[in-house]
């Protein structure tokens, strides 16, 4: 069956079309009748249009009486200027006197109302995600990622990469989270894994020379999610050879320059910010600080002008190898809004250090004359109380917090209370854009509950050369002093990538196995194609991979990743559209030699 295709979208008519005859397609957002003239508002992917359909037109109105909202159509008529202007859209100016009109498909009452301010909960949206999908904000979001894709495509071609396909099944090698495994059918017992990232092969590429990699890849990750993570997400994959960290962050940073400036119109500053992960970590308590507010709330350790105290918080956490650390807030420090610490906004502070652990927040403010106030000070001699005020320096209505106990919970914990003092009073510049590479990042982390160290990065990074003396060591302070060419790049307190120079030989590749607990026969058991690839003339190489949800949502202004991804899953890692993960049939599991425990 035919029908009348569009001259036009419903995006494009503007006062200088009027007088057109047109013909226009797509879906009924809203039917209204005002004094007996009816007016349709048609929406597809580029806009919306209002259609005008007067009473004297009696056939024409009967049809367009029976229409409902989302019913699909065609209208065709002439461009007229509208009388009531809706200046909020490029084509509220006009609208379609219309001749005809024709129903090419008809649509159930939606479950959610489909406008912009949307108020169905999400859950609902994500059943319906096809529904949600006509939102203009939530489509638009899609377009701006089909668009960052072409951007992405044709930087790396200029400078010269090869974008390769690399296997979705592949073998299970159990580091980082956890895999998500497929049965073989063929080989029963035996398992694929979809790739956590292609990192094995696209460091074997490099053996293969292919020089400069790229792929904008998915990748799998059974893990806990959160409105950043997502079990099945997209990276923007880039390996290269013969290069050094300095390559790597130039290419990087022109990357996000073109990106910046052909979606946004902002000129990136660049070279990026830098701060070494040591640093970062003492002075903000995180490895992705949010660096729009880096010149506020540093951390200050006062371990040692407060070791003569007796109160007990301070001086069991010192006693037990701690620290006690704060930072400070200044009423005068938010431009656009006041800081006034309150009784309640202590309380509230205080309930969320306890959240991470913390038995409380210890609070000292200064008043308008730099009079220290605290219930602690009863607790502090003059020494300390004077120590603390020339240690942070403090002036009339100065706010400090101060927390105590082990070095990297204090520290993290005041790294948070800082985003959060941060947001609450209005101190991030929304329309700032701050991209700082944290380097020497530690090679191992030491997992305590498993007793056993684990790559930081990932296995594949290479020790500083200044620490490969301590490959061969078994002290476990050594082996964890031990800095990697290992680099992230954060934007406004988010990772939005992470990579390494890698090791290149396989006696070196073997080390960092048995530190993390792998006996050679193990490692060669699951690296031992990597190992062995190495072995034939592995050159240098290094590389680094962008997490492609999380920079489409800084682009688009959203914090969720779901909003920024076309079917997307719950934090359960479930698709509510098509009730997936699912069971499957006796038949399917006998094929696969699987059968389930009850
Ligand atoms: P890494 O594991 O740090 O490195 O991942 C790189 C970037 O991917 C993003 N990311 C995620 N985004 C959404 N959902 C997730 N579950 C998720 N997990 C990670 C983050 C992160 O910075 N192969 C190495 C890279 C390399 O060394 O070249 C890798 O995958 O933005």
């Amino acid at each position: 069956m035919g029908f009348n295709k569009r001259t036009h979208t419903c995006g494009e008519l503007l006062p200088d079309d009027s007088g057109k005859a047109v013909i226009l397609n797509g879906w009924v957002s809203k039917k209204r009748n005002l004094g007996g003239i009816l007016f349709i508002d048609l929406r597809d992917r580029y806009g919306l249009t209002q259609l005008k359909i007067s009473p004297d037109k009696a056939d024409l109105y009967k049809i367009a009486s029976g229409i409902g909202t989302e019913f699909v159509i065609t209208a065709s008529g002439k461009v007229i200027i509208r009388e009531s202007v809706n200046k909020n859209i490029p084509t509220g100016y006009i609208e379609i006197d219309v001749d005809n009109i024709e129903i090419l498909n008809e649509s159930l009452v939606t479950p959610f109302v489909i406008e912009e301010d949307v108020k169905a909960a999400e859950e609902l949206r994500l059943q319906y995600r096809y529904l949600d999908l006509r939102r203009k904000k939530v489509m638009d979001n899609i377009i701006l990622r089909n668009k960052v894709y072409q951007i992405v495509h044709e930087y790396f071609a200029v400078h010269g990469f090869a974008e390769v396909e690399t296997p979705v099944l592949m073998k299970s090698t159990p580091e980082g989270a956890r895999d998500y495994l497929v049965p073989s059918r063929v080989h029963k017992g035996k398992f694929y894994a979809l790739p956590q990232s292609p990192q094995t092969y696209k460091q074997i590429l490099m053996v293969s020379g292919l020089d400069k990699y790229v792929q904008i890849c998915k990748c799998f990750r059974d893990e806990d999610l959160r409105a950043d993570r997502q079990p099945e997400f997209t990276q923007i994959d880039i390996e290269m050879s013969f290069v050094e960290q300095e390559d790597i962050f130039n290419i990087s940073e022109g990357l996000y320059s073109r990106i910046w400036k052909d979606v946004l119109g902002v000129e990136l500053k660049t070279p990026f910010n830098r701060i070494c992960y040591d640093d970062a970590v003492s002075i903000y308590g995180s490895d992705k600080p949010d660096m729009r507010i880096s010149g506020l709330m540093k951390i200050r350790d006062i371990t040692d002008c407060v070791k003569s105290t007796d109160f007990k918080v301070f001086s069991e956490a010192i006693e037990s190898g701690g620290i006690v650390a704060g930072i400070k807030i200044n009423s005068a420090d938010a431009k656009n809004s006041k800081i006034e610490i309150t009784r309640k906004i202590v309380d509230n502070y205080t309930e969320f250090v306890k959240k991470s652990g913390f038995s409380g927040l210890a609070v000292i403010k200064a008043d308008e004359n730099g009079q220290l106030q605290s219930s602690l000070l009863k607790f502090l001699n003059e020494e300390v109380i004077n120590n603390i005020k020339s240690d942070f320096n403090i002036i009339p209505k100065d706010t400090i917090f101060v927390l105590s106990g082990n070095k990297s919970k204090v520290l993290a914990g005041l790294g948070q209370l800082r985003v959060k003092i941060a947001e609450d009073f209005n101190l991030l510049d929304a329309n700032a854009y701050s991209f700082t590479w944290i380097t020497d990042f530690p090679l191992f982390k030491y997992d305590e509950e498993e007793q056993r160290f684990a790559g930081e990065h990932h296995v594949f990074t290479s020790p500083k050369d200044e620490f490969m003396k301590y490959l061969d060591s078994n002290n476990r302070e050594e082996i964890e002093s031990i800095r990697a060419n290992c680099y992230d790049l954060v934007l406004n307190g988010s990772e939005i990538g992470s990579g390494s120079i890698r090791i290149h030989n396989s006696d070196t590749q073997k080390k960092v196995f048995n530190i993390i607990g792998l006996t050679d026969e193990e490692a060669i058991e699951k690296f031992g194609f990597i190992l062995e690839a190495f072995r034939y003339g592995a050159p240098p190489h290094g590389g680094v991979a962008f997490g492609f949800d999380r920079i489409i949502a800084t682009l688009c202004g959203t914090k969720s990743i779901r909003d920024v991804i076309a079917f997307p899953k719950t934090v359960s890692a479930a698709s509510l559209m098509d009730s997936c993960p699912s069971h499957v049939s006796r038949q399917q599991l006998d094929d696969i030699g699987l059968s389930l425990k009850t």
